[in-house]
């Protein structure tokens, strides 16, 4: 049997809003994916992952679909979408498509007839109640009921009023919307990312969330959800899920989880199954919310590869479109992102990259008035929404940047000639060749891909080292990722007869092989990859 091709993949996100436009409406589209597909080769990526391009009223930008089978008029037709697998496949790019089944748009066919009536067909496809049962709010603000007045009751929304949410609970339901998994499959598409997928069963009995203590500015966040998710049937459903795409050759299913901040790992991994018969892959993203050290950064990923075990695949993934962009995140700052991305492309799994992370493009200034997004406009000044983390790709300078011929939907970042491909193109030192070489490294090396990781103490705080092993081959990695100097040893090794021969380096500086492992000397925020190597 072929090796999984997700176990040491490489997936870039793509907003298609924000990618690339190819009919001047200032909005990407399925064209324009296609069109940048050979750039993307050049990153040696494994495979695309879309944010949704189905049907929608995009009261949350797709993530509220109308039809799963068809293709939003903004971003192409379905042809375009079949030459855009059949595309990427000729360039050894797999397609991952985003799959929202948790709820549907208010205006999906299914919840239209739901609404009808009490006993049509598609009744029970969503969750209805006489009363509002109980505490439960909206992660996008009110109540998570809200009252139809044509059936007379009222609905239960995870999120908008306008994303009612599916009732996984009825066989019909979930036989439908598994049918919409196989039209895909059938197509050809290589996986899903599956949208809050730890939410979709909720309590039988609608019981209360407990409540949580202290104030915050969402009431969502003042519960723990443990009825509305995370419900011992959803695993069940899953391994259903599982099956039916094992049925297919190499594809993949990705889930995010939503959990508690920062982070719940364990949960997270439980999905994919004791007997890896859930999900192939899932999203922590502890490490996102994790601040910049050394200790910390070292205990959050620790504590994931544990929870992940070593016979699953972990995933890594610094930036989404639901995340403010890590640069930002860090100021600015040019030389931690450098660091964070050169760990992240030396952990075992799947690796996920969001369009212009490989640019250190910027969250995009987006002011009050020009906001789209709903829960930035509800939650304002608490939550500054997510478009500026939407902000379009900036492919060249000039007027529209390459990315479109007419008026961009959201503003591009800050001089955002200086992020352009163009530009870093031709120089040496720029990030996207930083990442292009990295994204190289990593390909041509089996050790950076599966190799288990395992940390190693130094006598210095600001040192993150890890040790990547595979069938006796060994990688040292060592970020500085403190703004000094630092000199340190590694006690552990420094006994062993081994050299290390550099491999990559965030620096230039002529460094020597390195001898001894008893005093070595860091350049602030350098990260280095050695081979070691016996001496013998
Ligand atoms: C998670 C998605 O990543 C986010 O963008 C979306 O708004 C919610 N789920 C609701 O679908």
């Amino acid at each position: 049997m072929a090796e999984a091709w997700y176990q040491d993949c490489v997936v870039y996100q793509i907003y298609p809003r924000s990618f690339q436009d190819s009919n001047g409406d200032g909005i990407g589209d399925i064209p324009g994916i296609i069109q940048r597909l050979d750039y993307l080769q050049t990153l040696l990526i494994d495979a695309i992952w879309l944010s949704p391009i189905f049907l929608s009223p995009m009261a949350d930008f797709g993530y509220d679909v109308s039809n799963y089978c068809a293709i939003d008029p903004v971003f192409g037709t379905m042809e375009d979408v079949e030459n855009l697998i059949a595309e990427a496949h000729t360039r050894n790019i797999r397609v991952v498509f985003d799959l929202v089944l948790n709820h549907t748009s208010k205006e999906h066919p299914w919840f239209i007839e739901s609404k009808q009536s009490r006993d049509t067909e598609k009744s029970d496809f969503y969750i209805w109640s006489d009363t509002i049962p109980n505490n439960w709010y909206a992660a996008f603000g009110g109540r998570a009921w809200t009252y139809d007045s044509l059936r007379k009751q009222y609905y239960l929304h995870s999120f908008l009023p306008d994303q009612p949410d599916l009732n996984w609970r009825n066989p019909k339901a979930v036989d439908a919307i598994f049918s919409q998994l196989k039209f895909w499959l059938d197509k050809g598409v290589d996986g899903f990312r599956l949208d809050v997928i730890n939410c979709i069963i909720k309590d039988d009995a609608f019981r209360n969330n407990p409540k949580i203590l202290g104030s915050r500015p969402r009431p969502y966040d003042m519960q723990r959800h443990i009825f509305d998710r995370n419900r011992p049937e959803s695993h069940q459903k899953l391994k259903m899920m599982r099956k039916l795409i094992d049925g297919y050759d190499q594809r993949m299913l990705v889930g995010e989880i939503m959990v508690e901040l920062p982070g719940e790992p364990e949960l997270a991994a439980s999905y994919l199954g004791r007997f890896q018969d859930e999900l192939h892959l899932c999203f922590d993203f502890s490490l996102a919310y994790t601040r910049f050290s050394a200790l910390k950064w070292k205990r959050v990923a620790k504590r994931w590869y544990e929870a992940v075990g070593k016979h699953r695949v972990p995933t890594w993934v610094l930036n989404n479109h639901d995340l403010p962009r890590l640069i930002s995140r860090l100021r600015g700052n040019e030389n931690k992102a450098r660091l964070a991305a050169m760990f992240l492309l030396t952990q075992r799994g799947a690796i996920f990259l969001y369009y212009g992370e490989e640019l250190g493009i910027p969250n995009s200034k987006v002011s009050r008035s020009a906001m789209y997004d709903p829960l930035g406009k509800r939650y304002w000044p608490f939550h500054p929404g997510r478009d500026p983390e939407r902000g379009p790709m900036i492919w060249s300078t000039g007027e529209g940047n390459g990315f479109t011929t007419g008026e961009s939907w959201l503003p591009f970042a800050k001089a955002a000639n200086r992020y352009s491909v163009e530009n870093q193109e031709l120089e040496d030192d720029s990030m996207l060749h930083f990442y292009r070489k990295l994204l190289g490294l990593r390909n041509k090396d089996s050790v950076l891909r599966l190799g288990l990781c395992s940390f190693i103490d130094t006598t210095c705080i600001h040192i993150l080292a890890y040790c990547r092993e595979l069938d006796e081959d060994q990688r040292l990695i060592l970020l500085n990722m403190s703004g000094k100097i630092q000199t340190f040893g590694i006690p552990l090794l420094q006994d062993k007869d081994i050299r290390c021969e550099k491999l990559f380096s965030t620096h230039m500086v002529q460094e020597p092989e390195m001898d001894s492992l008893h005093a070595i000397t860091m350049q602030p925020y350098q990260g280095s990859i050695y081979r070691l190597v016996s001496k013998q």
